[in-house]
């Protein structure tokens, strides 16, 4: 079975750095991987999301011992992605950096991922990789990069940097208009570098879950860690 990656696009513009820059990391990597290595790229932007309730329901089982769906399954988007993520091997986000953190509509979506860490982590040991956009130097892609992982470890999910020779955080590119990203070389090649790194360590995991015939190891406990 080839290693299957879900390319996610933070962005809110059309044509913009995130997708232009994901597109073409996902692009080289099936040319070099070729079958062993099959993906697909998600625009957030297309996607009807709306927020978190907070309303609990996740995690809670019917009398026959299956979990409750979300409230709000089938009344957005949002269901369909949830699914793609749990078949996925791994993830390469990329967002535009905002305020130095990543975009209003990665947090909104990720908020909704709180269903699948109540059904017993169902992204556990699934490989995530961040690239950031950002139009100035120093204009926050690492605590962009750092904040997009936080709720990703709360997953269960297995963040990793880039990989190659330089083994960094994960890719900072330097961009501003739409598609301004495809002249930065250097972050150009650090996106791929994302996407090979988020493959090669997928391509482990699976070997060795294959291997050893167990999916998720973690079962979630909603009183644990809670005040009574
Ligand atoms: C609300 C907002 C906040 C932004 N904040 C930052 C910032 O903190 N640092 C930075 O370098 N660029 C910032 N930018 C610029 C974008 O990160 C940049 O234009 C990026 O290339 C957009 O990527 P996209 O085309 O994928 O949306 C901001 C842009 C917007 C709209």
């Amino acid at each position: 079975m080839p290693v299957h990656l879900l390319g996610i696009s933070c962005s809110p513009r059309t044509d913009s750095n995130s997708t232009a820059l994901l597109s073409a990391s996902l692009k080289r990597a099936a040319e070099t991987y070729g079958d062993d290595f099959t993906s697909e790229l998600i625009e957030l932007r297309t996607v009807p999301i709306e927020a978190c309730k907070d309303c609990d329901v996740c995690g809670k089982r019917k009398d026959d011992g299956r979990f409750l769906d979300c409230v709000q399954k089938g009344k957005d988007g949002v269901q369909e992605v949830l699914d793609k993520m749990v078949a996925a091997d791994g993830f390469v986000f990329a967002t535009p950096v905002y305020f130095g953190l990543p975009s209003d509509l990665y947090s909104r979506f990720i908020m909704r991922t709180r269903v699948l860490r109540h059904q017993d982590f169902r992204l556990a040991n699934h490989v995530a990789g961040v690239m950031a956009i950002a139009a100035r130097r120093s204009g926050g892609a690492e605590t962009t990069i750092m904040a997009t992982w936080l709720p990703l470890l709360r997953n269960g999910c297995l963040i990793v940097g880039n990989g190659d020779a330089t083994c960094q955080y994960g890719a900072m590119a330097w961009a501003s208009g739409r598609g301004h990203v495809l002249t930065d070389e250097w972050g150009m090649e650090q996106g791929y570098q994302v996407v090979e790194r988020v493959y090669s360590v997928a391509r482990l995991i699976k070997a060795g879950a294959d291997m050893l015939g167990f999916s998720s190891p973690m079962t979630f406990d909603y009183v644990a860690g809670t005040r009574p």
